[in-house]
């Protein structure tokens, strides 16, 4: 006797394994909240500023200060985002952590990109 029960499993199975691998290729959707300057803090400092301490040095931020780092959230997302940091060989964020840095960098970066925007158009204004 022909039983579908197998395949019907197999097929369901395949469409549950389609949806758990989709949110890995997007991290920040791993977090379901949106991810506050203090929590982004403490993943910087644990990945970070052992490099990013001094803006002498070649990598020419020093992620230790505040301020500097919500500057800098647009590369902070891109970098982070494509892989190149941390570099090869220092120690990697986890899944989730590298979610909550993207997250909190990406708003931050879109909020810095609109107040720069105002400020360019006051600054013609005047
Ligand atoms: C092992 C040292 C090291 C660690 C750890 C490290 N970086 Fe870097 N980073 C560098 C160096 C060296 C450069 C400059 C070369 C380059 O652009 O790749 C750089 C460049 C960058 C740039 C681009 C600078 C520019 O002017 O374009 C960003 C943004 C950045 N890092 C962010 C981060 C963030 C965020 C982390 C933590 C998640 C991190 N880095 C961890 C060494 C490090």
């Amino acid at each position: 006797m022909f039983n579908p029960l197998p395949t019907v499993l197999l097929f369901a199975m395949g469409l549950v394994g389609c949806h758990l691998t989709e949110p890995q290729e997007k991290p920040e959707q791993l977090v379901q909240k949106a991810v506050e300057f203090p929590r982004a803090r403490e993943i910087v400092t644990k990945y970070c500023v052992q490099c990013h301490y001094d803006q002498s040095t070649i990598n020419r931020y020093d992620f230790q200060d505040d301020q500097e780092m919500i500057d800098q959230a647009g590369p902070i997302a891109e970098r982070v985002r494509s892989g190149s940091m941390p570099p090869v060989g220092s120690p990697q964020l986890s899944k989730v952590e590298r979610g909550e840095l993207i997250n909190w960098a990406l708003r931050q970066g879109r909020i810095n990109a609109e107040e720069r925007k105002a400020q360019a158009e006051n600054e013609t204004e005047e």
